[in-house]
């Protein structure tokens, strides 16, 4: 790619350290450590959510004292769209927008059409409050479809789950204006809780049939350090089968592609498919093709990192895209990570960056 003349007011100072990755040659094949490309870029837009989910934001740590990032410490849409472009250079294929909650970041479908102009799937990750307001304008920027994340059909379960007293059917009705904006097909995630919400494991199944949307339970994951996690609350996607298989057959199905991180499982009697997230029980790190870029421009390889590296260090000191390119290929092929494949005690020890910091 041509470097692009950037105009800066005074000499550029020193770059941060692990910028010798400067000299790291551009020969186009990009692998890392474990022979892994790189293919999905995930976008955090804000670490602001108006849930708090007792797996990713509890109420005692996200309360009214917590700092959230101030403005000037947000990536501009105009540094995430120049980073997403050189990734897109560099072999990513599809990019989601995450958070916290993507929708709470004022004008998102202004970034949504600036990405959608890039030749990727382009998805967000949502938790649906805002759907029904802004499904149509995030359709019509360009967004590709969504994922909507509920974690339960009854009120008080769900209730429970977000910690807001938000209900469930404005969620609905989000997916609702999903669908009829054209943002599908609609993936619908549950994260399964054992003992809080597993309850509501077949009346989830039994909404979604046939509805055309997929759901997916995902297990209940350690990442970050203040979600309190416990072995005995996974429910190990086997059992969410199981159960689910013993109302209405299932048969397992193969991936859409490589590296899916879902396993899919469709229902014998033809009233669509369902998926299974089970990066406890089922380590998916071999095929593990994502990178995260955090709302304030830190490069993450890995959902359970304890550092990232600072792109927006390096965009606001002046470096040019070939400066840019040369960094992100070193991060890359210098990583080695496989976190959920290796999770031991050290586990417990304090410090990875939080959910939603990262996004999903
Ligand atoms: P699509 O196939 O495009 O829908 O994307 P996806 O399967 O990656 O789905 P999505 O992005 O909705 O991810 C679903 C959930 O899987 C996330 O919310 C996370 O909980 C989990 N997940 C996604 N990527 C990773 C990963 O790299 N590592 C781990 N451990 N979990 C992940
Ligand atoms: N375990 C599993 N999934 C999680 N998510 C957030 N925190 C966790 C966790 N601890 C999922 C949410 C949502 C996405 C943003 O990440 O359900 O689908
Ligand atoms: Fe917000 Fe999503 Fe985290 Fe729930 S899981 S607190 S909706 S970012
Ligand atoms: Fe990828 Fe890390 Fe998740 Fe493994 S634990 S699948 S390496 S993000």
């Amino acid at each position: 790619m041509k470097a692009r003349i950037i105009p800066i007011a005074s000499a550029p100072k020193p770059l941060p350290a692990g910028s010798d990755a400067l000299a790291a040659p551009l020969d186009g094949s990009l692998v890392d450590r474990r022979n892994r490309r790189v293919r999905d870029l995930r976008i955090s837009v804000t670490d602001r959510c108006n849930f708090r989910c007792v797996y990713c934001m509890p109420k005692a740590v996200f309360d009214h004292d917590h700092a959230f990032l101030p403005r000037a410490e947000l990536l501009s849409f105009e540094e995430i769209v120049r980073i997403a472009r050189i990734f897109v250079d560099q072999g990513v294929e599809k990019i989601r927008i995450t958070g916290g909650e993507p929708l709470l970041r004022r004008h998102i479908e202004n970034l949504i059409e600036q990405l959608a102009k890039l030749p990727v799937e382009l998805t967000l990750t949502t938790n649906g409050s805002l759907l029904t307001k802004k499904a149509r304008a995030l359709r019509d920027a360009g967004l590709t479809r969504v994922t909507v994340s509920l974690d339960g059909l009854d009120d008080a379960v769900f209730k429970r789950m977000n910690d807001v007293d938000y209900p469930v059917s404005d969620v609905l009705d989000g997916i609702a204006a999903a669908a009829a904006a054209g943002l599908a097909p609609i993936k619908v995630n549950c994260v399964v809780k054992r003992g809080t919400n597993d309850d509501q494991i077949l009346p989830l199944a039994r909404h979604f049939r046939n509805s055309g949307h997929i759901l997916r339970f995902i297990e209940f994951m350690d990442v970050g350090s203040s979600n309190g996690w416990r072995m005995d609350e996974v429910l190990p996607s086997a059992d969410v089968i199981a159960r689910i298989n013993a109302e209405f057959p299932l048969q397992a199905i193969d991936a859409n592609y490589h590296g899916e991180v879902a396993e899919r499982w469709r229902y014998r009697d033809g009233a669509g498919e369902i998926g299974v997230i089970s990066s406890v029980t089922q380590a998916f790190c071999a095929t593990c093709t994502r990178i995260r870029l955090s709302t304030e421009g830190q490069l993450y390889t890995c959902l359970f990192a304890r550092s990232g590296h600072d792109l927006r260090a390096l965009l606001r000191q002046g470096a040019d895209d070939d400066q840019l390119q040369r960094v992100i290929a070193a991060v890359w092929r210098g990583r080695d990570d496989r976190y959920s494949e290796i999770r031991t005690a050290a586990t417990a020890l304090p410090g990875k960056i939080e959910m939603s910091y990262i996004g999903g």
